[in-house]
């Protein structure tokens, strides 16, 4: 049992991109089949209860984020992966650590004066421990390592210091995440504005690929992807439109960079746009196939769910109870 542990938690709204299954996914199925980690995952849908959701809707879409793990080749064997609303040790965790959460650092959380601006009309307790409860999902499980964006790096901060604070006060209980910066998961971009990430919120549907995207609307939207106005297929940082589709074909086809640029070196932008296409759908063709077998099987589905959580439940059990002893609750 010293394998590393690995955390995290994906939040069950939008859709998931080309970008995600590019930029994270490609590199979790390594890290399934690396011996050194052990990879836990929840869809975290009690995050994304911080904003309205529709029941019904927030519902399904939680059940297929979960079956688009899988379909991409997420093995419940190797990973844990479940739903964190399942394990309830995340919200009796959130608690506790609330009370060492200060209101001040809280508030001066980027994420949250951003969303504070964007819903003015709902500025939630929630939304304000929002990073609380990322940091119990995170310390439950003695995680070591968080892969992260820029997004969540200050969430990740705010984890470490509760860790470090509640150590010092208590002795050593939890472990100090560290965050997981990623080797080479190439950083898919929009196709509408290739110089900001590929966003699973776009409001510009032409600008994100689903990786449940019909083969239909793939090669429309590679049509309408945005280029530039010469004609060189080249990759460079002045050229962020062709060379975000060099990466695309590259990821798509598993090769370099330069051997990308070889193999479409000479296409006019019309016929770079249709490989480019061509090789996503290639791609994404067998995912979609087997998202198709998992989410016709739903009691499978849910029994998978349900495995993943009592997995996790086994660890987080054994922390909160460590961490409620701790903090002098008395035991029964
Ligand atoms: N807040 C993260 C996001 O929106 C999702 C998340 C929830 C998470 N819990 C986590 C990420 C724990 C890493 C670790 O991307």
């Amino acid at each position: 049992m010293d394998k590393k542990i690995i955390y995290s938690g994906i939040q069950p709204t939008g859709v998931v991109t080309l970008g995600n299954y590019i930029g994270a996914l490609q590199n979790w199925l390594k890290l399934q089949d690396d011996t050194n980690y052990q990879c836990i995952y929840s869809i975290a849908d009690l995050h994304s209860l911080t904003v309205r959701q529709v029941p019904a809707e927030f519902r399904n879409r939680a059940l297929s984020f979960f079956a688009q793990y899988l379909a991409c080749g997420l093995d419940p064997q190797k990973n844990i992966m479940y739903f964190q609303s399942h394990v309830h040790e995340h919200t009796e965790l959130t608690w506790i650590l609330n009370c060492f959460t200060y209101v001040g650092e809280a508030s001066r959380m980027t994420q949250f004066k951003e969303k504070s601006q964007k819903h003015p009309d709902n500025i939630n307790m929630g939304l304000m421990d929002y990073p609380v409860l990322m940091a119990a999902d995170i310390l439950l499980y003695n995680t070591a390592l968080v892969p992260v964006g820029v997004d969540q790096k200050q969430h990740l901060e705010i984890a470490r210091d509760l860790a470090m604070r509640f150590n010092n006060l208590y002795s050593s209980t939890f472990t100090v995440p560290e965050p997981l910066i990623s080797k080479v998961g190439a950083k898919i971009m929009s196709l509408q504005n290739p110089t900001a990430k590929m966003s699973k919120s776009d409001e510009n549907v032409n600008a994100t690929i689903s990786i449940l995207d019909s083969e239909d609307d793939i090669m429309r939207k590679f049509k309408r992807a945005v280029t530039d106005s010469d004609t060189e297929i080249r990759f460079g940082e002045d050229k962020p439109g062709i060379s975000n589709l060099i990466t695309i074909y590259a990821s798509c086809k598993g090769i370099s960079i330069e051997n990308a640029v070889k193999e479409l070196q000479g296409l006019t932008y019309a016929s770079l746009k249709e490989a480019v296409g061509s090789s996503v759908v290639q791609l994404l063709a067998p995912i979609k196939l087997r998202y198709n077998d998992i989410m016709n099987d739903k009691e499978n589905l849910l029994n998978i769910a349900r495995e993943g959580a009592e997995q996790a439940s086994y660890i987080a059990r054994k922390t909160l109870r460590k961490v409620y002893k701790k903090v002098g609750l008395v035991q029964l």
